[in-house]
C-alpha cells in the first residue's frame, strides 16, 4: 500500500514538474492556449469571467468567438457572453457600439489599431479592448490571448499599438496543380481542384493564425504566373477564399501573368500602351471585384527570369505598372510590381558586369513615374535571398515611389525545412540597416523618410499541407517573425523569439532562456558555414540544396557560383568597388564611400563587395584563408552547441516535437558539416593555402562531393 502511494506520488511530482509533455504536432503553432497553472492560472480566470462585445461584425464576432476559445483552454472555463460590465470583463468596443465615450482616444488607433487597457467602470474592474473598427478589436483580442499566455502581469495594462505598414502580406509561391516553388512543408494548401464548393476548414485556421500576428494581405498564386488564375473559374475559387478570410481582415491578391491578355483573351498583343490591352485589363479587374469586392490587388512579375512584361515591347516598367494599376483604382486596388528583374543580355562584359546591378539600373530612373495605386517590390538584397546580403541599394534611392520589402520565409538558400535558421536576426538586420538617406529601410518601407502613407512588406510563405504547416516547428518563428516585424519593424528579433518560444513551448523560464538563446545565433551560424564573409550563391544548381561552389559550366555567366565568388589564386570575392562592377555607386554617398575601402566595409560583408587577397589580415589577425576556414568551423559547432542544449530540454518538451527537432539537428550538423568540408575542399584547391593549425581536412576529397547528385530535392517544380 505503502508503496503504491509512494509510487503515485513520485508520478504526480514528475507530472507537475514536467507539465509540457502530453502529445502535440505543431499544428496549433503559437495557437495553443496550453492550460495555465497556478497564479498565471487564477489571473486569467479572474481577467476573463465575461466577454461584452455590443459590435456585432463578422471580425467582433470572431474576436468574441477566439477570446471565448482561447481563455476555455488557458483556464479550463469558457467566459460568458454578457450585456453588462461585471468584474472581470473584457469589453470589446468601438466608438460605434459604446453607449457612452470610450475612455481612449480613438484618434490614436488608426484603421486597424487597437488599446487595451485596465480600467474601472461603473465601479467594476473591466479589461477594455478599444479599437475604431471590428478588426482592431480581433487583433487586440489576439495580442490578450497572447499576454494571457504567456504568462503576463494582466492586472494593469495600458497598451496602445497601431501598425505601422499598411500591407503586410504573404506572397505564395503556389502552383494550380498544388505544388509550390520553394516549398519546404509538403503541398500547397489551396485544393484548387475542390474549390469553391469545398472550403477546407484549415484555411479559417489559416487565417486566423495570420490575424494573430497582423497579417492582412495574402497573394494566392506564385509569381511565375500561369494566365488561368485569371479565369472565370480561377475567379471564383478565389472569392471562396476570400469570403473566409474577411472576418480576419485578410484581402486576396492574385500574381498576374502579363501575356494574360493574348493567353486568355483572344488578343494578339500586350503592349501596356494598346488600348485594347487596358481595355481588356479594365473589363478583368470589373470582373474580379464583381466576384470579390474588396479585392487587394495584382503582383506581377515582368521581364525576369523568363517572365514577359512591358518590355517585350519597348515598354518601361512603369508604363506597364500603370496601365494595371488604372484597371484597378476605380475599385481601390494596388499594383504591387516587383523590382526582382535579371534578363539576357545584361552581361556586356561578363568580367565587369553585375547582376547584382540591374534591378537599380532599371528601376531608379523610373521614380516618380509610377501612378499613386503602384508599389514597387524590392527583394532584400539585390541577389536573391542569400543566407546573408547587404540591404537592397534602391532602398533610399526612389524617395517617390513606395518601395515595398520582400523578405522570404521559405529558406530556399538558408537550410529549406531541416535547418534550425531563425530569420528575424536576418529581417532585423536589413530593417535597420542605415540607407546613408536620412533613415534606416524600415523608415523606407514604412513611409516615414519619404512621407507615404501606401507601404508595404511581403514575405514569402512557408506554409504547405504538413501537419506543422511550416516543415518545422522551428520554421513557425520564421513566419511568426514575419508578421510582428510588419506590424512593427522596430520589434527586436529577440524579443520576438522570446514571445513565440513562450506560447509554441511554454513561458517557463528553463524552456524560452536556452530556446531562444539557440535561435539567437542559429542564422549566423548558417552563414557561417554556408556564405561566411560576404560569399553568396555558391548552392547547388536549380534545388540550391547543399554547396556546389565549383559550378561553372551554366549557360548564362551570373547562373554559376563561381561568377559570385570569383576565386582565384590570389584570393576571393566580387569587386563591386569602381575598379569592378562598381555596385557600389548605387549605395547613397556616405554608404558607398564606407564601403569601397576594404577598411571600412565590415568584415561580415567583404567577399560581398571586396576581392581580397587569401593573406588579408582579418580583425582577429588570422588570415583571410584560416578565417574563412574558422568561419566554417564555428558554423558547424553552433548547430553542435544547439544540439547539447535542445537534450537538456528533453524534460520540458512533448515526445513529437522533441524527437523531431532533434532529428532535424542532426541533418543539419550533418549537412553543415558537408558544407563546410565540401566549400574547403573546393576553395583549397584554388587557394593551395594548408589549413590553419587544428582543422580538420574534409572527410572526402573534391570529386566526391562534386559528384554529388539531388534529382528529387523538394521546391524546385519543373
Ligand atoms: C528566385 C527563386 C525562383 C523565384 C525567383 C523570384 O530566383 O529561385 O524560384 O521564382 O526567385 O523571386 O521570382
Amino acid at each position: 500500500m505503502w508503496s503504491r502511494l509512494c509510487c503515485w506520488l513520485l508520478a504526480c511530482a514528475i507530472l507537475t514538474v514536467a507539465p509540457a509533455a502530453s502529445a502535440e504536432d505543431g499544428y496549433q503553432l503559437w495557437l495553443r492556449y496550453a492550460p495555465l497553472q497556478g497564479a498565471a492560472l487564477q489571473s486569467a480566470a479572474a481577467h476573463a469571467k465575461a466577454i461584452m462585445v455590443p459590435a456585432q461584425g463578422p471580425s467582433a464576432q470572431t474576436a468574441q468567438a477566439e477570446l471565448q476559445r482561447g481563455f476555455a483552454s488557458l483556464t479550463g472555463k469558457t467566459p460568458q457572453s454578457t450585456q453588462s460590465l461585471t468584474d472581470g470583463t473584457i469589453w470589446l468596443a468601438t466608438p460605434a457600439s459604446s453607449p457612452t465615450p470610450l475612455p481612449v482616444s480613438p484618434s490614436t488607433l488608426g484603421e486597424e489599431g487597437y488599446a487595451i487597457r485596465t480600467i474601472r467602470m461603473q465601479g467594476k474592474t473591466v479589461t477594455l479592448i478599444a479599437a475604431n473598427h471590428d478588426i482592431g478589436l480581433l487583433y487586440g483580442a489576439f495580442h490578450l490571448l497572447r499576454l494571457a499566455s504567456s504568462e503576463a502581469d494582466l492586472d494593469h495594462l495600458d497598451i496602445t499599438s497601431t501598425p505601422r505598414i499598411k500591407l503586410r502580406m504573404l506572397n505564395h509561391w503556389d502552383n494550380l496543380d498544388g505544388t509550390v516553388e520553394r516549398g519546404y512543408a509538403g503541398a500547397s494548401i489551396w485544393d484548387w481542384w475542390h474549390l469553391p464548393d469545398f472550403k477546407d476548414p484549415r484555411y479559417t485556421e489559416y487565417a486566423r493564425a495570420n490575424a494573430s500576428i497582423g497579417i492582412n494581405g495574402t497573394v494566392l498564386n506564385n509569381v511565375n504566373a500561369k494566365a488561368d488564375s485569371l479565369t472565370a473559374p480561377y475567379i471564383a475559387k478565389a472569392a471562396a477564399l476570400a469570403d473566409v478570410f474577411r472576418p480576419y481582415g485578410i484581402k486576396v491578391y492574385l500574381s498576374a501573368k502579363w501575356s494574360a491578355p493574348i493567353e486568355i483573351g483572344s488578343l494578339k498583343t500586350a503592349d501596356p500602351l494598346d488600348p485594347q490591352v487596358a481595355k481588356w485589363w479594365a473589363a478583368k479587374a470589373d470582373e474580379i471585384y464583381a466576384a470579390i469586392p474588396d479585392f487587394g490587388g495584382f503582383l506581377v512579375k515582368a521581364n525576369s527570369e523568363g517572365q514577359p512584361g512591358p518590355q517585350d515591347y519597348h515598354r518601361t516598367h512603369a508604363d506597364g505598372a500603370n496601365m494595371l494599376a488604372a484597371a484597378l483604382k476605380p475599385h481601390g486596388g494596388v499594383v504591387i510590381w516587383r523590382a526582382f528583374v535579371y534578363a539576357a543580355g545584361a552581361q556586356k562584359d561578363p568580367r565587369l558586369d553585375d547582376r547584382a546591378k540591374q534591378a537599380y539600373d532599371d528601376f531608379k530612373p523610373l521614380d516618380g513615374k509610377f501612378a499613386d495605386n503602384v508599389l514597387v517590390q524590392v527583394k532584400n538584397g539585390a541577389i536573391d535571398f542569400q543566407p546573408r546580403e547587404p540591404f537592397h541599394p534602391l532602398f533610399g534611392a526612389m524617395p517617390k515611389t513606395p518601395l515595398m520589402m520582400e523578405f522570404q520565409i521559405t529558406k530556399e538558400y538558408i537550410g529549406q525545412s531541416t535547418h534550425l535558421t531563425y530569420l528575424g536576426p536576418l529581417f532585423e538586420e536589413t530593417l535597420r540597416a542605415d540607407t546613408g538617406t536620412g533613415g534606416t529601410v524600415a523608415d523606407v518601407v514604412d513611409g516615414k523618410l519619404d512621407h507615404h502613407r501606401l507601404t508595404g512588406i511581403a514575405g514569402i510563405a512557408n506554409i504547405g499541407t504538413d501537419r506543422n504547416w511550416s516543415g518545422s516547428i522551428f520554421n513557425q518563428a520564421d513566419w511568426y517573425a514575419f508578421g510582428r516585424l510588419a506590424w512593427d519593424p522596430q520589434l527586436s528579433a529577440q524579443q520576438i523569439a522570446q514571445e513565440w518560444a513562450a506560447q509554441t513551448f511554454s513561458p517557463d523560464p528553463r524552456v524560452v532562456t536556452p530556446v531562444v538563446a539557440m535561435m539567437e545565433g542559429s542564422r549566423e551560424a548558417a552563414v557561417d558555414y554556408m556564405t561566411p564573409l560576404g560569399l553568396a550563391h555558391v548552392m547547388g544548381t536549380g534545388h540550391h540544396y547543399g554547396p556546389a561552389p565549383w559550378i561553372a559550366n551554366l549557360e548564362r555567366p551570373e547562373w554559376n557560383p563561381v561568377y559570385y565568388h570569383r576565386a582565384d589564386a590570389e584570393g576571393i570575392g566580387f569587386d563591386r568597388t569602381a575598379k569592378g562592377s562598381n555596385a557600389i555607386a548605387q549605395y547613397a554617398p556616405p554608404v558607398a564611400a564606407r564601403l569601397s575601402k576594404l577598411e571600412t566595409t565590415p568584415e561580415k560583408e567583404w567577399l560581398w563587395f571586396h576581392h581580397v587577397g587569401w593573406d588579408q589580415k582579418l580583425a582577429s589577425g588570422e588570415t583571410l584563408w584560416d578565417g574563412l576556414v574558422h568561419h566554417y568551423d564555428h558554423g558547424v559547432a553552433y548547430v553542435a552547441g544547439m544540439q547539447q542544449t535542445w537534450e537538456t530540454l528533453r524534460p520540458l518538451i512533448d515526445a513529437e516535437r522533441f524527437t523531431q527537432t532533434q532529428t532535424y539537428l542532426a541533418i543539419q550538423h550533418r549537412e553543415a558539416q558537408w558544407w563546410r568540408d565540401a566549400s574547403i575542399a573546393y576553395f583549397q584547391s584554388i587557394s593551395h593555402r594548408p589549413l590553419p593549425a587544428g582543422a580538420a581536412a574534409p572527410a572526402h576529397g573534391l570529386d566526391w562531393y562534386k559528384a554529388l547528385r539531388f534529382p528529387y530535392a523538394p521546391g524546385n517544380p519543373k
